[in-house]
């Protein structure tokens, strides 16, 4: 109830009666349910959670807080019944798709609507602490698949295998799946940032970039670790090295108060000086939690400033097309005083023989 509460407090800062929620993670935030059908409709007084037949026992169940609207068929005209009382209704302008947005139209066209999806954003960037304790155990599970996965990467083996054997130990360690594709991009192909497995053999000779992150409890993890086959060459080791100082450069800066542009800057100016800066061509990080990007981010543009409750990639990265490329990603905490570095998976330059 405290997230409604706080909701509440600011629809009236915004001068917005009710607000409808639509995309899934809001309303798991929000209510607890989990099931994919439902809309929520929130006002001063009442939290309505609309659903179909199919989950009304489950909604009952998972969001108690909520009084239950059951609507089989035409949802929107629920709504507008609800809505009665509201001048101004807020929406989710990120993911209400325009065919919506037109009914929603007719059904309350006395409404003035507002983006509303800033206010949930807001919310859900600062982390409480259950959802810390969720986000550390979904990254100890990343750690511990990738400690478990390191035997595995061998000559002759398809990426594809070692997506599955990653989706295997990630949902032995507990976790119910993955937050996104699997990125195995091994020889050249590890220069695409996000090159998700294919039917390509690992090689001796190879960089392999491993980016996976766990689903746990609905939260989210994000890891990814370079690694190499054989033996490497100086070239490997100086680019890995850059691309490790830029990294810690930035764990070492972070903390409350900075805009995300300024971490930002700090990464980047250790790849730019030592020549690679036209190879890091995306941000350095991303919040995440109940989705796997969330606001605010790390990157040139960000003028949102971190503050503690914050959990936040740092990824820098170089690609060189032709030759491969090499990341390093892991998660962190911003605390009162500066930052806690919640990946534990060793940092050096791995090379399997
Ligand atoms: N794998 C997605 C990301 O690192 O942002
Ligand atoms: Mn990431
Ligand atoms: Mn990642």
């Amino acid at each position: 109830m405290l997230r409604i509460i706080k909701l509440r407090q600011k629809l009236a800062a915004h001068d917005i009666q009710g607000i409808l929620i639509t995309s899934s993670p809001n309303i798991f935030y929000l209510s607890g349910f989990t099931g994919t059908n439902a809309m929520l409709f929130i006002t001063q007084y009442n939290n309505y959670l609309l659903t179909d037949f199919r989950y009304v026992e489950q909604a009952k169940h998972e969001a108690p807080d909520f009084e239950l609207v059951r609507a089989d068929k035409d949802v929107l005209r629920e709504i507008s019944k609800l809505a009665e009382g509201c001048t101004t209704i807020g929406l989710e302008e990120q993911v209400i798709s325009l065919a919506q947005y037109r009914e929603l139209e007719k059904s309350l066209s006395a409404k003035v609507f507002k983006n509303a999806s800033f206010i949930l954003q807001e919310m859900r960037q600062v982390k409480d602490e259950r959802e810390i304790e969720i986000l550390k155990q979904a990254i100890k599970i990343t750690d511990q698949a990738f400690d478990l996965i390191l035997p595995a990467l061998k000559p002759g083996v398809r990426e594809e295998e070692i997506s599955l054997k990653l989706e295997y130990s990630l949902r032995k360690l507990g976790a119910s799946g993955k937050s996104f594709d699997y990125i195995v991009a091994s020889g050249q192909r590890s220069a695409l940032p996000h090159g998700v497995a294919t039917a390509k053999k690992i090689e001796t000779g190879d960089l392999v970039t491993l980016d996976f992150g766990a689903k746990y409890q609905w939260y989210c993890s994000d890891f990814t670790r370079t690694v190499f086959m054989g033996k490497p060459d100086a070239k490997h080791q100086e680019i890995y090295d850059i691309v490790l100082r830029a990294q810690l450069t930035a764990l070492e800066a972070i903390k409350p108060g900075l805009t995300g542009r300024e971490i930002d800057a700090m990464a980047r100016d250790v790849i730019i000086r030592a020549g690679y800066g036209e190879y890091f061509g995306h941000g350095l990080g991303h919040s995440l939690g109940l989705e796997i990007h969330e606001q605010p981010s790390l990157n040139t543009r960000e003028e949102k400033v971190l503050q503690p409750g914050m959990v936040i990639t740092v990824e820098p990265g170089i690609y060189l097309p032709g030759w491969g490329g090499i990341r390093i990603e892991d998660v962190v905490w911003v605390t009162n005083s500066g930052v806690e570095v919640l990946t534990q998976a060793p940092k050096q330059f791995i090379i399997i023989n």
